[in-house]
């Protein structure tokens, strides 16, 4: 077991899911390095892997953890005991892969998570969720945690449209009017803003009339260049701004980092 740093305040988190419409975008590579770079800037963060049936957060930092969610879940340990010190001096909390009996969401989990981040919020700075992708009822509810959302997408044009999607069932639930879009894998310098305009273009047609009296912003938190370091780090099992933190990736999210602490 490894105890976070306490607090003496009883400041709240800032709750970012780091989450996206279609799979395999990055979200997983973020959270991780986004976390890392938060806590470079002296902030306490966790990230808590939220892909509850198909965890990886594991395999990304390479830590083999003994306690994970699902002994929470099922009250064999506190969440305490389930906090694990990783590299670069943030924390995580680990989920079980591979458990099919939370691919659904039942009373049971919404009332642990719920009570799980009440817990979290009061010892951290930032609580990252690192979600699956899409809009499955698990997925929707850990999004539901967090105060804020971080969109990742790709150039690609399918990554564009689940994103659209999402935010759509995002608005439509949750009534959120402001999504930050994290630009991942771009091919070129400045893409993002492209991106960003065809999306915002698509939400202000269609989403934001859904909700009167409001427009949906689409605020960008940065772009992350296509890198085949990040690949190689995730290959070897190294996080990346860790072992490469000169790259143009891990640069790049350096600069999300700092624009996230400055933007609320
Ligand atoms: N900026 C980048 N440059 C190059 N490769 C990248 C970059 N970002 C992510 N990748 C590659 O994309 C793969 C998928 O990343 P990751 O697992 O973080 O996605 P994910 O969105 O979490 O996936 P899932 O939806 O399955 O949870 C990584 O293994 C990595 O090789
Ligand atoms: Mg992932």
């Amino acid at each position: 077991m490894t105890r976070p740093l306490q607090s003496s305040s009883t400041s709240q988190a800032r709750v970012i899911a780091i989450t996206s419409g279609k799979g395999g975008v990055g979200k997983t590579f973020v959270s991780s390095n986004l976390a890392y770079a938060l806590a470079k800037q002296g902030k306490r963060v966790l990230v808590l892997d939220a892909d509850l049936g198909l965890a990886n957060l594991d395999v990304v930092l390479n830590l083999q953890p003994k306690v994970t969610l699902h002994d929470v879940f099922t009250g064999k340990v506190s969440i305490h005991d389930a906090i694990i010190k990783a590299p670069g001096g943030f924390f995580a909390v680990f989920a079980g892969s591979g458990l099919v009996e939370y691919s659904r969401l039942t009373q049971h989990i919404r009332e642990q998570m719920s009570q799980i981040m009440k817990s979290l919020s009061q010892q951290f700075d930032y609580v990252i969720l690192d979600t699956g992708a899409g809009i499955s009822d698990v997925v929707l509810y850990t999004v539901s945690l967090a105060q804020e959302v971080l969109m990742v997408v790709t150039p690609e044009p399918t990554s564009m449209t689940d994103a659209y999607a999402t935010i759509k069932v995002l608005t439509s639930q949750q009534q959120r009017d402001r999504f930050k879009l994290l630009v991942n894998q771009v091919n070129r310098s400045g893409e993002s803003r492209k991106i960003q305009g065809q999306l915002q273009q698509v939400v202000d047609r269609f989403v934001s009339p859904m909700v009167p009296g409001k427009s949906v912003q689409l605020v960008l938190a940065g772009e992350v260049p296509l890198d085949k370091t990040a690949r190689d780090a995730i290959l070897k099992r190294q996080l990346l701004m860790e072992h490469y933190p000169q790259c143009p990736a891990a640069n790049a999210i350096h600069q999300v980092a700092l624009t996230l602490i400055k933007d609320r």
